[in-house]
């Protein structure tokens, strides 16, 4: 049996979910039905988090324990800062994040592997959801030659983040602002990662591999790394005034332009519209960056370029302005974004495993058939290609 081939399986539905929507016309996305601006003024990342993978906003006893629970779980193994230490100070952090998650499964193996027990799920969730940020923060520090900062008890699931990166808690509403940007990333349908974690849960191994799949595919540069590569633009473009010829040449060489585009919205991200609200906010609290300028140009000028073909600010376009300010280094920007990304992960995995068929499409096959084995000596040769 086989139906047309589409590339990118674009517009192909992959599964049935009640977790996230996007209207791509009108610019909206809403998670378990509500609408991301109300989930960025009302919500913390931890209960958006608890909404996406229990499917239902918590009780204040259940928001409690699932704040609690992950709080006591923050801290790594010296074995897994042991293992960060054999890595070279060069890796890219996504490539560390990927390995240390993976080793996580053999440091917190779930005994209990059932799958329909929900202690099962919750346990997992809360242990990945603690645990990523701190090998993030760890990581960082360690491949500057310090030792990782412990998780601090005091502090919300954002500030402590920043204070394991940068040895200094942050003010109440800095912590705020970075906690809506994980809000902001933590969840958008099946996208290419998404995809990914949804196709390991499939096979029933167990959710750090499904996590360690996900963030090996959230790193490419037209996924995730997109806003490292959004920032590394700006800093090239430097002035308001280079962003016309950079863009004319850029264009004219037929190059995409990161942070723009976006399969699904054909307006500008709502995500986008947020994060450049919260970057006002937090340069009139920290000072202004000049890069902010050039952004607001580059979204101009490549608006009227591109518009017409559907292509706005995507979510990567103004994040990175933001991290940069928190004192987050560029190469960090997509781990961040994976911290955040893991409750929508961790939602799509529990929703596969409650009604589970493993993954496996077809292919349109464009091979040869019947070909007789030639022998060694009598082959011509032929260039790689
Ligand atoms: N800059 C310039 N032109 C673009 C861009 C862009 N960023 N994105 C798409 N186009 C053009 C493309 O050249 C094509 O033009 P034409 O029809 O004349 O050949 C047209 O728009 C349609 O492109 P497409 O390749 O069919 O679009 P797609 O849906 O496959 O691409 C995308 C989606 C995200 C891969 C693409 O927009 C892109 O490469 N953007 C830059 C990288 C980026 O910002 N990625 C982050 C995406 S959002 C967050 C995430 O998913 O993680």
């Amino acid at each position: 049996m086989s139906g047309e081939y589409k590339p990118g399986l674009e517009g192909i539905p992959a599964t049935q979910s009640n977790i996230s929507y996007i209207d791509g016309q009108q610019g909206i996305l809403e998670y378990r039905g509500i609408r991301i601006e109300e989930l960025c003024a009302h919500s913390s990342f931890l209960e958006t988090a608890y909404l996406l993978i229990f499917g239902e906003l918590p009780t204040a006893v259940q928001l409690q324990q699932f704040e609690s629970d992950i709080l006591y779980r923050r801290r790594i193994k010296y074995r897994i800062r042991d293992m960060i230490k054999c890595f070279p100070e060069s890796a890219h952090p996504m490539d560390a994040l990927q390995t240390c998650v993976s080793a996580l499964g053999m440091f917190y193996p779930l005994t209990y592997k059932d799958f329909h027990d929900p202690q099962y799920t919750y346990d997992a969730s809360t242990w990945l959801l603690a645990k990523v940020p701190t090998i993030v923060a760890a990581f960082q520090l360690m491949r500057k030659g310090n030792d990782p900062v412990l998780p601090h008890d005091d502090l919300s699931y954002a500030a402590n983040m920043l204070y394991m990166l940068n040895e200094k808690a942050p003010d109440l509403e800095v912590a705020q602002i970075f906690d809506t940007c994980l809000i902001l990333h933590a969840e958008h349908t099946v996208n290419a990662s998404t995809f990914c974690a949804l196709v390991t849960a499939s096979t029933l191994n167990d959710p750090y591999v499904v996590l360690a799949s996900a963030i090996g595919t959230l790193g490419g540069p037209l996924h995730g790394g997109a806003n490292e590569q959004v920032m590394q633009m700006l800093e090239k473009i430097g002035t308001v005034e280079n962003v016309g010829p950079y863009l004319a040449e850029k264009l004219a060489r037929k190059e995409r332009i990161p942070g723009f585009g976006h399969r699904v919205y054909r307006t500008k991200d709502p995500r986008a519209i947020v994060l450049q609200r919260l970057v006002e906010q937090l340069f009139d609290r920290l000072g202004h960056d000049r890069y902010y300028d050039v952004a607001v140009a580059l979204e101009e000028q490549g608006t009227e370029r591109l518009g017409e073909k559907g292509i706005f600010p995507n979510v990567d376009f103004y994040s990175g302005l933001i991290y940069r300010k928190l004192g987050i280094p560029t190469d960090l920007f997509t781990p961040v974004f994976a911290i955040a990304r893991t409750a929508g992960w961790l939602a799509h995995w529990r929703e596969q495993l409650s009604d589970n068929r493993l993954f496996r499409p077809t292919q349109v096959y464009t091979g040869r058939h019947d070909v007789r084995y030639t022998p060694l000596t009598a082959r011509s040769g032929r260039a790689l290609q």
